[in-house]
Order: structure tokens, then C-alpha cells, then sequence
């Protein structure tokens, strides 16, 4: 299978991309110029934006080590965007080096890069898929291969729900990942909120997205916390993203969205 995208350079690279917008959020260079543009505009609005994404990466860090501790050995990553510093295979090889990973985003873009940064070797894919359509991606040959639904799997829903509006029924979706898995599974989610955020740079901010390649759906604690039904928290639950059990590493302290683990019930 060809590793390069296959839309236009011209298609995927004219309108703004949330995953290369983040990359650049993160000081990455896997950006275009509208990707720049749309992010700096954020950045005017919200400077903190790039610190923000540096503390949900590391509450991911943080949350799939968790995880591998626990002794989960599997992980289905939905959303996962461009592979960066510190990605989840090298995290959880670091606790247990047979862990399977499977890398799914729905920017071909960001597969494409996938495919070509992630080790070749058997135990990470990265595969095209959309959190809208869970059967799909529970489907795909290459879940089949990695994932075996018999074992606990860690799904990790990081940043990507508030891609999703609730009139592609977000909570169905999360519901069906989490019927797929037996007990002992666990859901890694971290969720965008405007909670506390003055209304004028919040229509802002909401603007920027509204002409990317998905527009936002930040939502509220009491929404965010839904998407756990059926999952145990983990202590300290569901809280701000620099809060779920900070570990000294070197961390940005600004969240702009809450974060936690569940473990299924
Ligand atoms: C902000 S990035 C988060 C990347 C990574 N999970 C992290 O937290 O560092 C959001 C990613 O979700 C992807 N995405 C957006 N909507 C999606 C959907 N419906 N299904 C799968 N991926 C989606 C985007 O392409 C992007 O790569």
C-alpha cells in the first residue's frame, strides 16, 4: 500500500487542517501556509494555545503509561494525529515493549505522515478511519491483526470528541468502542471546553475552526463526563488535563480541556 497521500497537494493543503494546525500548535513542521494562518489566528486569540497542547500531550503521556503499568498491552489510538515527540508506542515500549498500537485518524494527511515516521515493524499500524463510523474501524484488517478484542485495549479518544457534533451522536460512538472491549478496558479521553472562557473570544476561536477541515464542538464538564458512562475513573477523575496525576516531568500547566481514565466497568 502507497504511503502518500492521495488527494491533490493543491486539495490537502489549501484549507486549514486541525491535525497540521496542532502540529504547529506543537512547534512541528509537518504545516502548510492556510495551516499557519488559521493556527496564528487562534494563537491572537488565545496565546496559550501551544502551551495548552503541550499539556494535553502530556496528560497523554501520562495516561497511556498509566495504562501500560496497569498491564494493558493494547492500544487503539482514534484521533491520534501526526505521530510527535513522546508518541504512545514509544511510551508504552518504554513499560512493556510487546505493546500493539494502532494509530487512526481520519486526515490522509496525517496517515500518510503516520505510515512514514512509525517504526516498520509489527506491532504499530496507521490506518484511515473515522470515530463517527466505530464498526469501520473496528473492522479494519489492521485492528484484526493488532487488536485482540478478547484482551483489554485502551482506547484513547485524545482531543479528537470535540471534532465531533452531537448530530453525528458523539455518545453512540464512544458507547459502541466501549461494548467492543471487555471489562478491564480502558478509555483515555481528553475534551476542548470553553467553561469559564469570555463569550467574544470564544465565538473567535469557534470562527477560526469553522472554515477547517472540522469545525468545533468544545463542550461542558457535565458533557464531557457523559462520554465515561459505563467506566470506572480512575483517581482523580475527570479534571483539568495538568491535574490527572502531574509526575514531574517537565509540563505546561495551562488545560484547556479536562482529562481522565476510565477502566471498564
Ligand atoms: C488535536 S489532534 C489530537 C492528536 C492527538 N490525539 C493528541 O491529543 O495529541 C485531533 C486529531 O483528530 C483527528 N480527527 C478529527 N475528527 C476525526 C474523526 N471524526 N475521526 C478520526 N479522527 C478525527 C484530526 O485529523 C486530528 O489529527
Amino acid at each position: 500500500m502507497s504511503n502518500e497521500p492521495t488527494t491533490s497537494p493543491t486539495d490537502a493543503q489549501a484549507r486549514p487542517n486541525v491535525a497540521r494546525m496542532y502540529d504547529y500548535y506543537l512547534g512541528g513542521c509537518h504545516n502548510f501556509a492556510a495551516d499557519r494562518e488559521a493556527a496564528e489566528r487562534v494563537l491572537q486569540i488565545f496565546p496559550d494555545t501551544g502551551v495548552a497542547a503541550q499539556t494535553n500531550r502530556a496528560f497523554l503521556r501520562r495516561a497511556v503509561r498509566y495504562a501500560a503499568e496497569q498491564g494493558v498491552r493494547q492500544f487503539l489510538d482514534v484521533g491520534a494525529g501526526l505521530p510527535t515527540q513522546g508518541t504512545v508506542h514509544e511510551v508504552v515500549r518504554a513499560v512493556a515493549p510487546e505493546s500493539r498500537v494502532v494509530y487512526v485518524d481520519s486526515d490522509e494527511v496525517a496517515v500518510a505522515y503516520a505510515r512514514r515516521l512509525l517504526p516498520g515493524d509489527d506491532r504499530t499500524a496507521a490506518i484511515r478511519g473515522d470515530l463517527r463510523r466505530p464498526g469501520e474501524i473496528l473492522a479494519d484488517p489492521e485492528v484484526g491483526r493488532l487488536i485482540d478484542l478478547r484482551e483489554p485495549v485502551a482506547v484513547l479518544l485524545v482531543a479528537v470528541l470535540h471534532f465531533v457534533p452531537d448530530a453525528d451522536d458523539p455518545y453512540a460512538a464512544v458507547a459502541r468502542l466501549r461494548d467492543a472491549t471487555v471489562p478491564g478496558s480502558m478509555l483515555v479521553l481528553s475534551h476542548l471546553t470553553l467553561d469559564g472562557v469570555p463569550p467574544v473570544a470564544a465565538a473567535q476561536g469557534q470562527a477560526v475552526y469553522q472554515r477547517s477541515s472540522a469545525p468545533l464542538t468544545p463542550r461542558t464538564y457535565a458533557e464531557t463526563e457523559r462520554f465515561l458512562a459505563g467506566y470506572e475513573l480512575v483517581p482523580p477523575g475527570l479534571v483539568q488535563l495538568a491535574q490527572w496525576r502531574p509526575d514531574g516531568e517537565p509540563q505546561a500547566g495551562v488545560s484547556h480541556g479536562y482529562g481522565g481514565v476510565g477502566v471498564r466497568r
